[in-house]
């Protein structure tokens, strides 16, 4: 069983605010329509999206950031600086604290990897789309397809090690849904979550950012970061003074070799780590699920 501790996380949702703000105002800047007086970003982390889309709307807009946990809103505080109403509430709640805490019908919601952490995932989709203004829309951005930024043949190891991570994270996923007190299946996709939620006009569009190889050593080192945290995760241990972020599970989901590859993938005494490697690219597709009520 996963138990994620998202005090543990909240430095880590602050740093990925930081580091996504490009993807977020070129989103942002999408998403906003003439007219629109409150937008709402929930399950917010870091607060990256809140404040992108303070920026991207008129002086006098409301945004309202919306996170379960204090530690992670407390987060999302420092990084939106004041542009942003940060308030505590829970879409395992219902609609009504959340409807208490936004204060007016929302012209957009924005929910990013937050709701597949709701127990109940259509009945938090459902509570967003009741809190919507006629017209207002519904933004869920989950999925995509795994991102890519290591060659399949390393040198070290079997080759497409990637993969077999992208499989672990599966099952991670699943341990960690089925972790949740009173979880639910849902066994349809996103659009069919958005139109059961009674929202028209439900349509996808994904995103890929690309950044090709070579890359900076400081951008070779958030890759080595990422794989550092979630070997971590999978592991159940905190790697190299990185907190791992959830309690509770002693599942293997790395196989033993695969294991040893990442612990010299990821130790810079090896003369394997990843950092010096000048193939290293980012790859990735990160899908938004977009439903408008009706008007
Ligand atoms: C994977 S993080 C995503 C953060 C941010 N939206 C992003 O895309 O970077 C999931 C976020 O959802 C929040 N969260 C988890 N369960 C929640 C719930 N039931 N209601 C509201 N927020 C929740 C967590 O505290 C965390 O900030």
């Amino acid at each position: 069983m996963v138990e994620i501790d998202w005090s543990e996380h909240a430095p880590r949702l602050r740093s990925s605010a930081a580091s996504e703000a490009d993807w977020n105002e070129q989103v942002a800047r999408q998403l906003v329509r003439p007219g629109d007086t409150v937008a709402v970003d929930v399950g917010c982390g870091g607060g990256g999206m809140a404040k992108a889309l303070a920026a991207a709307l008129p002086a006098g807009t409301t945004v309202v950031a919306i996170d379960a946990h204090p530690d992670v809103l407390e987060q999302a505080r420092q990084h939106t600086g004041g542009a942003v109403r940060c308030e505590l509430a829970s879409m395992d709640d219902g609609p009504e604290p959340l409807r208490k805490a936004i204060d007016a019908p929302a012209s957009l919601i924005w929910a990013s990897a937050s709701v597949h952490h709701a127990a109940d995932q259509q009945a938090a989709v459902n509570a967003l789309a009741s809190l919507l203004a006629p017209g207002g829309r519904l933004a869920l951005a989950e999925g995509g397809l795994p991102a890519r930024s290591l060659p399949w043949d390393l040198g070290v190891g079997e080759p497409g090690l990637e993969s077999r991570l992208d499989v672990a994270r599966d099952q991670y996923f699943r341990a960690m849904r089925d972790g949740l007190p009173g979880s639910v299946p849902m066994p349809y996709g996103w659009t069919d979550a958005l139109t059961r939620a009674g929202l028209v006009d439900v349509a996808t569009r994904s995103i890929l950012t690309e950044q090709s190889a070579p890359l900076s050593v400081p951008e070779r080192e958030k890759i080595a970061d990422k794989f550092r945290e979630w070997v971590g995760r999978l592991t159940g241990e905190a790697e190299a003074g990185h907190g791992h972020g959830h309690v509770g599970h002693d599942t293997q989901w790395l196989s033993p070799d695969d294991l040893a590859t990442w612990r010299a993938l990821l130790d810079p005494d090896s003369e394997h780590y990843l950092v010096r490697r000048t193939d290293l690219a980012v790859l990735s597709v990160r899908s938004i699920h977009l439903g408008h009520a009706p008007n």
